[in-house]
């Protein structure tokens, strides 16, 4: 018999260790996670979003019956100077039935009977007398469900908004707007939204889709990238501040991952919902320069980044200054002021600002980076700034992208990693040699290449060693997090979902065992195993000081049953009775059982994993 000792010390873990990568990739936020249900709603889509795509995708011209008239899209006399496109309807006869536009959704409109969707719309009477409007939604044959009606007198551009309740479930509704009169009716922003949204939000997030991400329990939140934060281009950058404020007045963005971005998800949306999921946030903002596989000409030292021209650095510096202000300040300075007109007078605690993504460590970046995080500290010392170790492991990206980290004295350094299962079970000692003395790390995105048991377990045995190195390893994101099934731009990912289900993977219920079984000291020297199998076993122990319960987690990554002792006495007076939750993969689901637990004797499975909950006396 020979004992795997899995850690030298009791040590302190990071608070933050486990959370969450949001990246508006796969859908994950227009189509997604966001609750608007009407695709193109500002009729803002182009071809250079995606090829083919113009202002009317998603939407159909509707004449009806007798109709006669014609549909333009326009751009004289926009709602804003943001949003440039809207459509006219020239109606010269309504016949009995009106003419209009419907609108699709992403892929059909899912309805629930009995429940109610928010409309809102703005319109403009520009010719005629009052011209009759009808909004509904209904079937594809044209069986309604559900209906409002307004009359538009005005020659401005107005907001109606109303709710409509359906009569029947319908997965691929369409919203249908008729007008009834003779004149022109201009008509933009138009927006549906489910009524119960997560946690009943304006402009809020899908109930189901929130939900499954709240269940993660995740300490903190990435957002909104990955790569869609440098962009393919300078123009491609995410610009925070485009994402704020009224919503017909934000500026549409193509999305580096060849589709459109409305930002109704933008800056505001996110603190919120990381608040409502008890999350905190961390937003990361580009080092100044875009992403190096981009294609187009090349203007920093061969690569396909780019770099904010030196004389706009000021005014981009100042960007990121404005969202501390944005998130921190009080609700009498200029940015806070805007946090507090949008509903959130208090504010949303930020603490970690992160600068970068996954760049190549040219001498642009260096020196761009370099100048955000020294305005960054001088203003807002308490601010814990995040760096970037480039986009791998290791290599020569990786050293310099540590070089710079540890010559700036940058308190936490992003490092990415997608590898096979094999990867991550030889590599459970990596943290174990890290220099405490250096940046803390932030392993931001990291991913075995896999939704199959393997993937889920090898990332399991990994994350015990994050558990054991909770003292360097400040946190933790896998990455991507959502996925829209038919839309994906990344495989694999955590939570995969279409319109209507959410489909939790394997992966999800490791994170989720993890994070929502967290401690704050780890404990060492505890666990005996019937025999060495150092890459296929792993295991942790951890104690959650304010409950005063210890949490054994152990991982068989190996084909064959393992023999496990935990030295119960070493742990103190703990009850009797434990919670043993399993995760295998033919059950597909961690089962939870409540059981006696006074021998620290354990019969571990092959490929299975274990958590034991063992309550203070
Ligand atoms: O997570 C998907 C992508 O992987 C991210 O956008 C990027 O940072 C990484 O290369």
């Amino acid at each position: 018999y020979s004992t795997a000792t899995f850690a030298q010390q009791q040590k302190a873990i990071s608070p933050d260790l486990f959370g969450i990568f949001f990246e508006d990739i796969s859908y994950a936020a227009d189509g997604g996670l966001y609750a608007e249900l009407i695709q193109n709603r500002s009729f803002e889509y182009t071809g250079s979003d995606h090829r083919g795509w113009n202002p009317m995708t998603a939407w159909e011209y509707t004449p009806r019956g007798y109709a006669y008239g014609k549909l333009s899209v326009e751009t004289k006399s926009p709602l804003n100077e943001n949003n440039t496109h809207y459509i006219i309807l020239d109606i010269q006869d309504a016949g009995q039935e009106g003419l209009g536009i419907t609108n699709y959704g992403f892929n059909g409109i899912p309805v629930k009977a009995g429940e109610q969707y928010d409309l809102s719309l703005f319109a403009a009477k520009l010719a005629g007398n009052t011209m009759p409007v009808t909004v509904s939604l209904r079937n594809r044959k044209g069986d309604i469900y559900g209906e409002t009606t307004f009359d538009v007198t005005n020659k401005n551009w107005q907001q109606y908004a109303a709710g409509i309740t359906v009569n029947k479930t319908d997965d691929s509704a369409c919203l249908v707007i008729i007008a009834k009169g003779i004149g022109q009716l201009a008509v933009d922003q138009v927006s549906l939204f489910p009524k119960k949204t997560f946690k009943g939000r304006v402009n809020g997030m899908r109930a189901d889709l929130g939900q499954a991400i709240a269940d993660l329990h995740p300490r903190f939140m990435r957002f909104p990238g990955g790569c869609l934060v440098h962009g393919d281009g300078i123009a491609n950058i995410y610009n925070w501040k485009n994402t704020i404020g009224p919503l017909e007045a934000r500026v549409d963005q193509r999305n580096i991952w060849n589709y459109h971005q409305s930002v109704g998800l933008g800056y505001f949306e996110y603190f919120q919902f990381c608040e409502d999921i008890g999350a905190k946030p961390v937003p990361i903002l580009a080092a100044a320069v875009s992403c190096q596989n981009s294609g187009g000409t090349w203007a920093i030292g061969g690569t396909g980044q780019k770099g904010i021209p030196m004389q706009d650095m000021q005014a981009y510096i100042q960007d990121v200054l404005d969202l501390v202000e944005y998130a921190n300040g009080p609700a009498t300075s200029a940015w806070g002021a805007k946090r507090a007109a949008a509903g959130h007078p208090e504010p949303f605690h930020l603490q970690y600002l992160g600068i970068g993504n996954e760049d190549k460590m040219t001498p642009g970046f260096e020196e761009r980076f370099t100048m955000i995080y020294h305005a960054v500290k001088a203003k807002y010392p308490e601010i814990s700034v995040i760096g970037t170790a480039g986009p791998f492991s290791e290599g020569e990206d990786y050293d310099k992208g540590w070089e710079i980290v540890n010559k700036l004295k940058v308190p936490v350094v992003d490092e990415h990693y997608y590898n096979d299962p094999e990867w991550f079970l030889k590599n459970n000692a990596r943290y174990d040699k890290y220099d405490r003395k250096k940046a803390k790390v932030y392993i931001g995105e990291y991913a075995s290449k896999g939704n199959k048991f393997i993937n889920a377990i090898s990332e399991a045995a990994y994350m015990t060693s994050l558990e054991r190195n909770g003292d360097v390893v400040h946190m933790a994101s896998y990455a991507p997090l959502l996925a829209k099934k038919g839309n994906t731009n990344w495989n694999p990912d955590l939570i995969y979902f279409d319109n209507t289900g959410v489909y939790p993977t394997l992966n999800y219920y490791v994170q989720q065992l993890f994070a929502a079984n967290t401690g704050d000291v780890y404990i060492s020297d505890v666990l005996t195993f019937d025999r060495q199998k150092d890459s296929t076993l792993a295991a942790s122990v951890v104690k959650d000081s304010k409950t005063g319960d210890v949490i054994v987690k152990l991982i068989n990554a190996g084909a064959t049953d393992a023999k496990v002792k935990i030295n119960l006495k070493a742990l103190g007076a703990l009850l009797p009775k434990a919670q043993v939750t399993v995760l295998k993969e033919d059950r597909g689901v961690p089962v939870t059982v409540e059981t006696d637990f006074t021998k620290g004797n354990i019969t571990l499975d092959g490929l299975s994993m274990q958590v034991i909950r063992l309550h203070k006396k």
